[in-house]
């Protein structure tokens, strides 16, 4: 039977909710820490934890949960690069992007963003990533930049080849990745804790929310707001995004990217509002995407009647599909060019579906064939020149980014 004080203690400490992790974890560190503190019961223990800064970090190190790998959930960092890309222009005359990763653990996640912000064609000097963590040992390895296995999940790992050189220790990552990134300690729970305060474009606090107790989320969705520039998104983990719009954030509406405004929707607007850019980036109509093309289902002539009466809009797919209800979302799309004939933004949405399910054949084929119809379609040439980039074709990426480009100014003139 665990004893509660510790769990209130570290509740206090770092905000840890125990059902988070279950008491018995929390039961098992306590004693290996009196194990090694050579300490023979729990009391004595307990009241090394309230003389000794050094032993409360080290039960924190014991019972956080610092799982994190590079390009985790991918599709917050594909949204980050195409809000980032069309803003270049500005970008460039005004000041670096910043961005902050909290919690960035090992290093993983900031890293991740340096890396599609390069992939994106921006140089090391156009951004800052400040990375917070609680975990000094999380952030000697961050700091390190040596990685093993379980940083690379996933198949298409074709960035370790761009980015990383192998060691006998692991893979490295090369000074180009690092330069950008700024690793420092902090605990957002704590009273004091403060980040850069002019406020930052793009905010990375995935996958720390669901520690918390209810209070402490909503605290410490207060702190993101705070962090956040006016104008800035916030990327939080999938089953993060049910909180972020319980208080008082919306969503950027991006598949799969789990990304909010900082500011509530208008009375009156559209749930299917553009995404307004941050601040560097010049807003255009976002995109969608969404996945693989799958047969629907033959119907009796009279339930396909009743079903193709209530088909939901494309407006109410994207939805769905920023719920990751991907393959819902797909066989509505292809209703709906049943019904209606193909549309470009319906094809671009497939393409989308296709892309945030990694089925990259599919949704080049959706995207080209969007352009087809309309070689002016905004989604479907960001998503295609990022697709083509992944891929390593970079000069049909960059046909495709100027195309983007002399399309932004003739919108501006
Ligand atoms: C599961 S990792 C998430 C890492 C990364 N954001 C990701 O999604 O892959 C959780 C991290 O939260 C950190 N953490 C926990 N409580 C924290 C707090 N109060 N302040 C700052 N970091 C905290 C832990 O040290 C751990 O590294």
């Amino acid at each position: 039977m665990s004893d509660p004080r510790f769990e209130q203690f570290l509740g206090r400490a770092i905000g840890l909710n125990a059902a988070s992790i279950g008491s018995s974890a929390i039961e098992r560190a306590v004693a290996a820490r009196c194990k090694a503190c050579k300490l023979g019961d729990i009391q004595a223990y307990w009241e090394l934890l309230q003389n000794s800064d050094e032993e409360v970090q080290e039960l924190i190190e014991a019972v956080i949960v610092p799982e994190t790998w590079f390009f985790r959930d991918a599709q917050a960092f594909a949204a980050l690069a195409r809000l980032v890309m069309r803003g270049l222009p500005q970008a460039d005359a005004i000041r670096p992007l910043r961005l902050l990763s909290l919690p960035c653990s090992s290093g993983e996640e900031p890293y991740t963003i340096a890396m599609a912000l390069l992939d994106a064609g921006l140089t090391a000097g156009q951004f800052r990533i400040d990375a917070i963590d609680l975990s000094a040992r999380s952030l000697a390895l961050a700091r390190q930049g040596v990685y093993g296995r379980n940083s690379f999940r996933g198949q298409n790992l074709a960035f370790r080849d761009r980015y990383f050189d192998a060691t006998k220790d692991g893979h490295r990552l090369r000074d180009a990745v690092r330069a950008p990134v700024e690793f420092s300690q902090g605990n957002i729970v704590a009273p004091d804790f403060h980040a850069d305060p002019a406020g930052y474009d793009f905010v990375f606090c995935r996958n720390l929310l669901i520690y918390f107790d209810g209070a402490t989320q909503k605290h410490v969705i207060g702190v993101i707001r705070r962090l956040l520039a006016p104008d800035g998104i916030a990327f939080v983990g999938h089953s993060e995004a049910g909180l972020m719009g319980a208080n008082g954030f919306t969503s950027a509406k991006i598949p799969m990217a789990f990304a909010f405004h900082r500011e509530s929707a208008k009375p009156g607007a559209t749930q299917a509002r553009p995404v307004p850019s941050p601040p560097i980036h010049r807003p255009r109509r976002e995109p969608p995407p969404l996945a693989k093309s799958r047969p629907v289902l033959p119907q009796s002539p009279r339930h396909e009647e009743k079903r193709e009466a209530a088909l939901p809009n494309l407006e109410e797919l994207r939805l769905l599909a920023d719920r990751g209800r991907l393959q819902e979302a797909a066989l509505g799309c292809e209703a709906l060019i049943r019904r209606d004939g193909a549309t470009p933004d319906a094809l671009a949405l497939l393409g989308l579906i296709s892309d945030a399910s990694n089925d990259l054949g599919a949704a080049e084929r959706y995207y080209r064939k969007a352009l087809y119809l309309d070689p002016a379609n905004a989604e479907a040439l960001g998503h295609l020149a990022l697709l083509l980039k992944k891929q390593g074709d970079h000069g049909g990426a960059k046909l495709l980014d100027e195309r983007l480009r002399r399309l932004d100014k003739r919108r501006v003139r």
